[in-house]
């Protein structure tokens, strides 16, 4: 447990950093908004604690509302169509470190500050709650990191005329991101009405109009447009061995690229039809990027 000493050490040296109040050091604000999330339970101790909660609390919605307004300007640039693909990447770099190359990846997932940035441009509501059951085989909703999607882009050597597909898009962040990382226009498929209609909300707040979100089974979406799909394990089993099959209808007419996240890869790894670009060794959570013949 923290002692008071070192507790009112610690808020007294982040309330004189003054560069832990320029909105440009959010990494830094974050790292102090969470160890105040974790120092504000602890705070149970008698004697001067009321003092010490109430400078506690103040710290954190000073320090919460310099991000309310940092996320708010920079939504309303990209609503403003204010940034070029090669701004957006920029402007992330000036905020959050992007690993090198982004080359090194955990061997499982995990999520860092690039996630939490990048959920302060794209979150201002609350999560909704799923309404329709899953059916078996179908997969419950969980984010792909976003490293993972700077890396997904860096991989698939899209071109201006693609159109990119995630499918089982949950909350929509892939395809959001996709869009403002390289322009190309972007489609979620998603099963449940209530994420869809989020995605929906998201990409409008940010005014991106070649972004859209189709709410149906993906057993039945339409994908003729499609020259990218990227799949974090929506489904598993039969499920997608359906999809694989609408999918390689698709690739008779055109080159198609399947980028796959999660296990669903081993799976997609068994067509022949696809020959695996990527990745060279064997792991469920490293990218795999399939081609058509
Ligand atoms: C692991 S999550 C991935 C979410 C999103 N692609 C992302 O990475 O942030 C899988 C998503 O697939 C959706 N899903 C499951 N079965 C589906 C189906 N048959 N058709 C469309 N979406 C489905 C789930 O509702 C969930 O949102």
């Amino acid at each position: 447990m923290i002692s008071l000493f070192e507790m009112e050490s610690f808020i007294e040296a982040a309330e004189k950093d003054c560069a832990l109040y320029e909105e440009k050091n959010f990494v830094t604000r974050m790292e102090v908004l969470d160890q105040l999330e974790e120092l504000l339970p602890e705070a149970n101790q008698p004697d001067k604690l009321p003092m010490l909660k109430s400078r506690a609390a103040k710290l954190k919605s000073e320090l919460e509302e310099i991000d309310i307004r940092l996320f708010q300007r920079l939504r309303a640039t990209i609503r403003k169509g204010g940034y070029t693909r090669k701004d957006f990447k920029d402007l992330i770099h000036e905020y959050v470190d992007l690993p090198a190359g982004c080359t090194e990846r955990p061997e499982e997932i995990g999520y860092d500050n690039l996630d939490v940035f990048v959920n302060g441009l794209s979150s201002f509501q609350i999560m909704p709650e799923q309404s329709k059951d899953l059916e078996p085989e179908m997969v419950f909703y969980q984010k792909t990191p976003a490293r993972v999607v700077f890396e997904l882009v860096e991989k698939s050597h899209f071109r201006k005329e693609d159109v990119f597909f995630d499918v089982g898009s949950g909350l929509g962040q892939v395809a959001i991101l996709v869009n403002l990382l390289t322009g190309i226009t972007t489609k979620g498929v998603e099963f449940e009405p209530a994420f869809c209609a989020y995605a929906r909300d998201c990409a409008a707040e940010l005014n991106l109009s070649n972004v859209t979100f189709i709410n149906v089974d993906a057993l039945k979406a339409d994908y003729s447009e499609g020259t990218l799909f990227f799949m974090y394990t929506p489904f598993k089993g039969e499920i997608l061995r359906e999809v694989l099959v609408l999918l390689r209808k698709e690739s008779l007419g055109r080159k198609i690229k399947i980028i796959t996240y999660g296990p669903c890869t081993e799976q997609v790894a068994l067509e022949s039809w696809l020959k695996m670009e990527s990745p060279a060794e064997n792991n469920t959570y490293k990218l795999g990027v399939f081609c058509s013949f």
